[in-house]
């Protein structure tokens, strides 16, 4: 059955050879890209919510569960990244190992994960950005800056429309501008995090602690908080806060060395986020009440809270370059997709796979993205695309688990510069945890991601299965 066919590792080497894009990138530079790639959306706005509403002062717990998920799922991306160093990341690992059909519904949930991720930090940035601006006493039309769900008439978001083209354009000049924007964004990022973390030690109550988790409540809607469900449903929603780190295995194809610095970066970048997280979330805590927390901006309503404002504008302005670099590497992950489903023939070359003959960047595909991305997220509200990005994110990362194992019980003798530890432990529970926060998801965004996936296996067999290379008759 065609559908089962998989491409050959060698395959792979060749592509690899013949690779037009700049090796630039070291194992510091993807760790700094994992880093802005991940820290972002998550921990700036989100832990708001899931503090105040689900986890109460227990919020650490809820990003220790998603983080060990996500630290299970990061030491398969690895080997894989090791055996494998190509760009296209989960795509092209189950491409090799579980078959063609599964590889483009991989894919087909990558662009939720990357598109989608950038689409919402798109919002999340016209958010912050509004926010700098009213701190400098500038006051942007409230239907220029919403949704026309979240506003309620005639709206058009023209901050996260115009973001996404200058990321865009950034983008499209090369990926060597591309990372030092995101060295200098990165390098700020966590200089703010661990200002938040030193300074707010300072202010911590330990009283705000106590009851640790507060005692469950279930809401009308079925919705719990509070209580252990409690903090796993915050652990769901902090989960998009981890979301990123697997972006490093879409830039192999700019690594010098990718087989050792790929795995290096995913699990670096994973693990000081994880660190940074568990202590923010404690001094968040600690800070504030949890019943008190800013919804929309936590971070910052703390230090304005304790009567530090001036930290309001360093930790907004952070945050508003931070976004930045988020999106810079979810764009740049997508379009590194779309170009090794391109090479393979499943999308399009001439749209997905050409070049620019000076930049050497995908530089129609990425147009393409940035133009979707910009429409979506100037018309539609934040929490429906996160939602979405996180189902695709989940079910990439649970495919990875599997396939990883698949392979290292089909091809044992494989040269593996990295190997996953206690595999038969580590991607089993991968699988099943990742596939378990899949089913808290809402019911309604179920319905969404089963009309996306039905119109992915649609464009499979109309399309990608006819101009596979695989495809014997051309
Ligand atoms: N992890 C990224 C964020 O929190 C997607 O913005």
């Amino acid at each position: 059955m065609s559908i089962w066919r998989k491409k050959p590792i060698a395959a792979y080497h060749a592509d690899m050879q013949k690779s037009e894009l700049k090796r630039v990138l070291n194992r510091w530079g993807l760790t700094s890209l994992g880093i802005g790639a991940i820290i972002g959306g998550g921990i700036f706005t989100l832990t708001g919510i899931a503090a105040h509403d689900h986890a109460g002062p227990a919020l650490a717990l809820s990003f220790i569960i998603a983080g060990i998920g996500c630290l299970f799922a990061s030491l398969c991306y690895a080997e894989f990244a090791s055996v494998l160093p190509v760009e296209g990341s989960a795509y092209a690992y189950a491409y090799g190992t579980v078959g063609e059909l599964f590889a483009w519904f991989i894919g087909w949930n990558l662009i939720l994960e990357y598109m989608m991720g950038a689409t919402t930090v798109a919002v999340a940035w016209s958010g912050y950005f509004n926010k700098l601006l009213h701190l400098f006493g500038i006051h942007i039309p409230e239907w220029l800056v919403n949704d026309p769900i979240t506003y309620g008439g005639q709206s058009f978001n023209i901050l996260a429309f115009l973001i996404t083209w200058v990321i865009t354009a950034i983008l499209i000049k090369g990926i060597k501008e591309a990372a030092s924007t995101n060295n200098i964004i990165v390098v700020l990022k966590v200089a703010v995090v661990l200002f938040v973390i030193f300074a707010g030690a300072f202010y911590v109550e330990p009283s705000n602690w106590t009851p640790f988790i507060p005692n469950e409540v279930k809401g009308a809607d079925g919705t719990i908080h509070f209580g252990f469900g409690g903090v796993l449903t915050a652990a769901t929603i902090v989960f998009f806060a981890y979301i990123g780190f697997d972006a490093v295995s879409t830039q192999a194809g700019e690594a010098i060395n990718p087989k050792k610095d790929v795995p290096f970066a995913i699990i670096a970048s994973l693990i000081l986020c994880t660190l940074l997280y568990i202590a923010v979330s404690l001094v968040l805590t600690g800070m504030v009440p949890y019943n008190q927390l800013d919804l929309k901006a936590p971070v910052a309503s703390a230090f304005s809270g304790a009567g530090i404002t001036w930290a309001v504008y360093l930790i907004t302005i952070a945050a508003t370059a931070g976004l930045m670099s988020v999106m810079l590497v979810m764009m740049l992950g997508q379009t590194r997709i779309f170009l090794g489903m391109s090479k393979d023939g499943l999308l399009p070359k001439g749209l997905f796979g050409s070049l620019h003959p000076r930049f050497k960047t995908p530089y129609k595909s990425t147009l393409l993205v940035g133009f979707i991305i910009s429409i979506v997220s100037a018309l539609t509200p934040i929490d429906r695309i996160s939602e979405m990005c996180s189902m695709g994110t989940l079910l990439a990362f649970a495919m990875v688990c599997i396939a990883v194992l698949i392979l290292r019980i089909k091809q044992p003798n494989l040269d593996r510069p990295y190997k996953t530890p206690w595999i038969y432990l580590v991607a089993p529970l991968g699988a099943g945890f990742n596939l378990f926060l899949m089913s808290q998801v809402r019911i309604n965004t179920w319905y969404a991601f089963i009309i996306w996936g039905s119109l992915g296996v649609l464009v499979y067999f109309l399309y990608s299965r006819k101009h596979s290379h695989l495809h014997p008759v051309k």
